[in-house]
């Protein structure tokens, strides 16, 4: 079927070519489910994001709560490990005021560069049919950065939501006062990715379609189990690798400050979505429920891995153009910089859900089929702290590949 439609689609002009594809880029998300409970549950969120525009059409939105927020009157200590980490975030607090906000930031610095040159490469674009001259690469990765940054606040405000949501529905009496630590940082993370970005780049995306069916999806969803593996798992593990990958890469040295901060933080929500999900999948859920979380975990993975395209960049730079949709998708797939950020955006996410008892014999060959195989074996939170992560970022892309497995926390 979809060869016939590729044939028809090639006949049609450009601007009739990317309406066609961009319906069936959100019909195929529909088609490709096979879990009907994930369908069920997603499909909503779905039409919201994919078809309706939701994010995109300049207006706040409303999503409608529905989950049970859980009081306990007795303020048990209910869990050690949480508890530590109540103690650490306390201890870990910074203000994002006191950044070095002063240093003068030239998008355009070839000695600062905010990323590397090979995120949209010439060669690739070539290849795919488009011409991007000398001078227009640096602007197209000033574009991109500042899409990246732009989807990194717009996570930043699903996760400080999500996580007063989480504060409110965590069974756990110490996860409630960890979950308060969060919801400062989230603020926080608000606040300096969106001073960066207006302050310093002077440049905003709206929200990634795909980014938006995923909060969407995790807010209204009224289980609480639900909301941590869509935020503290699925978001803040793909932040977690997208931040390292910037942090890495990035010349600018006040953007590379803020991310060493902001990865400390999010290592600990990472770490504390563990903690809450890793006995309640195990041993609470039935078969069919932890089935379907397992699903729904490779699905968002897929809507992540397979669609984060950064489209909202393309329709700046080239809608009404003879550019395709289709051409720009080749690009960012086959650019190397925009392939090391989907790489190491994954390393992060994978081997948590391994430790949450969500990476079964039944869905490994899917994610292998997906190319995400490789990420099986790293480390997963519990096991590495924020510190140990940026000191493996700091030696160089091939420490930072989840290789690191094996060296438990201090
Ligand atoms: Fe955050
Ligand atoms: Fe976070």
């Amino acid at each position: 079927m979809y060869a016939a439609l590729d044939n028809i689609r090639a006949i049609l002009p450009t601007p009739v070519q990317n309406r066609v594809d961009a319906v069936i880029e959100a019909a195929e998300i529909f088609t490709e489910m096979k879990n009907p409970r994930v369908l069920r549950s997603m499909a909503p969120s779905a039409v919201r994001g994919l078809l309706l525009k939701a994010g995109k059409n300049g207006a706040p939105t409303a999503m409608a709560a529905a989950h049970d927020a859980h009081f306990n009157w007795d303020y048990p200590h209910d869990h050690a490990e949480m508890h530590q980490l109540y103690e650490r975030a306390k201890l870990g607090q910074w203000n994002g005021s006191q950044l070095a906000w002063q240093t003068a930031v030239d998008p355009f610095d070839p000695d600062r560069a905010l990323a590397p040159l090979d995120m949209i490469d010439l060669a690739a674009a070539k290849k795919v049919g488009i011409q991007l001259s000398g001078d227009e690469q640096p602007k197209m990765i000033y574009s991109i950065t500042s899409w990246m940054l732009s989807q990194f606040l717009h996570g930043e405000q699903g996760a400080l939501l999500a996580a007063c949501q989480v504060t409110e529905s965590v069974p756990f009496f110490d996860g409630k006062l960890y979950g308060s630590t969060q919801v400062v940082d989230e603020g926080r993370h608000v606040e300096v990715f969106h001073r960066y970005l207006s302050e310093k780049l002077g440049k905003m995306y709206p929200v990634n379609d795909n980014l938006f069916v995923i909060i969407d999806a995790l807010m209204t969803d009224a289980r609480w189990d639900m909301k941590f593996l869509g935020m503290q798992i699925m978001v803040e593990g793909l932040a977690l690798g997208a931040f390292g990958f910037l942090y890495q890469h990035t010349q600018e040295p006040l953007l590379k400050d803020m991310l060493r901060y902001v990865i400390q933080d999010e290592a600990r929500h990472v770490h504390y979505g563990v903690l809450a999900l890793r006995q309640h999948i195990t041993t609470e859920l039935s078969p069919k429920e932890k089935a379907e979380r397992e699903d729904w975990a490779y699905e968002v993975a897929l809507l992540m891995r397979n669609r984060f395209m950064a489209y909202e960049v393309y329709e700046e730079w080239y809608e009404g153009s003879s550019v395709t949709r289709e051409q720009w998708r080749q690009l960012v797939l086959s650019s190397p910089g925009m392939r090391r950020f989907r790489d190491i955006m994954f390393t992060r996410l994978v081997p948590n859900l391994r430790e949450i008892g969500l990476l079964s014999p039944r869905i490994r060959p899917h994610y292998e089929q997906a190319g995400m195989g490789q990420y099986f074996h790293g480390a997963a939170a519990p096991e590495l702290s924020g510190e140990q992560m940026l000191a493996d970022l700091d030696r160089g892309p091939a420490a930072s590949t989840g290789a690191s497995r094996g060296r438990r926390r201090a």
